[in-house]
């Protein structure tokens, strides 16, 4: 085996070098060359830590696929307090099919309709966040990151022993139902079926108890992950009519959802909302009540974080790098000389 000598390899490699080179005796160190490299420095070190923020953010990708899974029931979540006693009123759930869905998941707990000062600020921030949900849709991205950190959106239990007489009625559970549209309703009395149908037994409620002044405190579809806000979240609607209809009608798209720290499969949905007085003298027909008619769309939404992957950022941080070098690198390390 050959062996080349040090020095012929340094010549050899010199040779191969095919970067210009500004002889030696040129350079001459100063104080402005120094101040131009420091700067040079300063520049690139800052330029890395910016671009290492950019490298640590993330941000959300959204795609939009056809629902293919139609056998899956769709999970059901209320919360829903009604100013009525809980004797008088019942909830349950139609599909287009007329298929009845046993509401037994469904509890229902005597309350007191007026909320605490602090359980009304509560419901107050709640209203606020969905207002600004509505105007500014970035703030969802950051919900949906932050998820799980935030504490869950559930009303705080009352802090005073409860004195009042409970004429308010919570209705809170989940139920499964099909993937199909379907209407639930709350109405006086309490649901029976029959072969026929069903129908909802009022004959004892006396018609001045009707009361559906409500408040929504949690309402959404699929699984249930705290932090997510859901549209009808802490809406309240106080009547001072007894035959009262309140309508909502919602679309629920299916999400799903892959953060960094989550993968769920959830339901956003849209709402529209309309109530009316029922008065059948003045043409006016249907139920009191409220009614929440859903429907879920055929459209599917992915969501999921995206992050710079490590190669683009070490390319970004070389190209910041080389490229800080290259214009200034003649002045800074070179000082003129023409
Ligand atoms: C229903 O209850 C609410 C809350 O307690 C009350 O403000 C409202 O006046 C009641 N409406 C009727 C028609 O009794």
């Amino acid at each position: 085996m050959r062996r080349l000598s040090r020095k012929k390899a340094l010549s050899l490699v010199k040779e191969l070098d095919a970067f210009p080179k500004v002889s030696e005796s040129y350079v001459e160190t100063s104080a402005s060359g120094g101040t131009v490299s420091l700067i040079a420095f300063s520049a690139m070190a800052l330029l890395a830590v910016l671009e290492f923020f950019v490298y640590r953010d993330t941000w959300m990708k959204y795609e939009y696929a056809v629902d293919k899974d139609f056998s899956s029931k769709l999970r059901i979540n209320i919360d829903v307090t009604v100013a009525m006693k809980c004797q008088h009123v019942g909830a349950d759930i139609l599909d287009l099919a007329e298929t009845m869905i046993t509401s037994s998941g469904l509890q229902y707990e005597p309350v007191i309709f007026e909320l605490t000062p602090q359980q009304r600020l509560w419901q107050r921030t709640l209203l606020l966040i969905q207002s600004r949900l509505r105007e500014e849709h970035a703030l969802q991205e950051v919900l949906y990151k932050t998820l799980l950190k935030g504490a869950p959106t559930a009303l705080p239990p009352r802090e005073d022993a409860s004195v009042e007489p409970l004429t308010a009625c919570r209705i809170h559970g989940h139920v499964y139902v099909n993937k199909v549209a379907g209407n639930l309703h709350i109405t006086v009395g309490k649901p029976i079926h029959h072969p026929q149908g069903h129908a909802h037994i009022a004959a004892f409620v006396s018609h001045e108890t009707y009361n559906f002044s409500h408040r929504i405190d949690h309402l959404s579809f699929g699984e249930e992950i705290p932090g997510i806000i859901n549209p009808l979240d802490g809406t309240e609607k106080i009547t001072y009519n007894n035959n009262q209809m309140f309508q909502y009608f919602i679309t629920v798209v299916p999400t799903k959802l892959n953060t960094y720290k989550i993968t769920a499969d959830t339901h956003q949905f849209s709402v529209t909302e309309r109530e009316r007085v029922i008065n059948h003298a003045a043409g006016s027909h249907g139920v009191s009540g409220i009614f929440v008619k859903y429907d879920t769309s055929s459209l599917m939404v992915t969501v999921s974080e995206q992050h710079m992957p490590l190669w683009q950022f070490l390319v970004r941080l070389c190209g910041i790098i080389g490229g800080i070098f290259s214009t200034t690198g003649k002045s800074a390390f070179t000082c003129n000389h023409i």
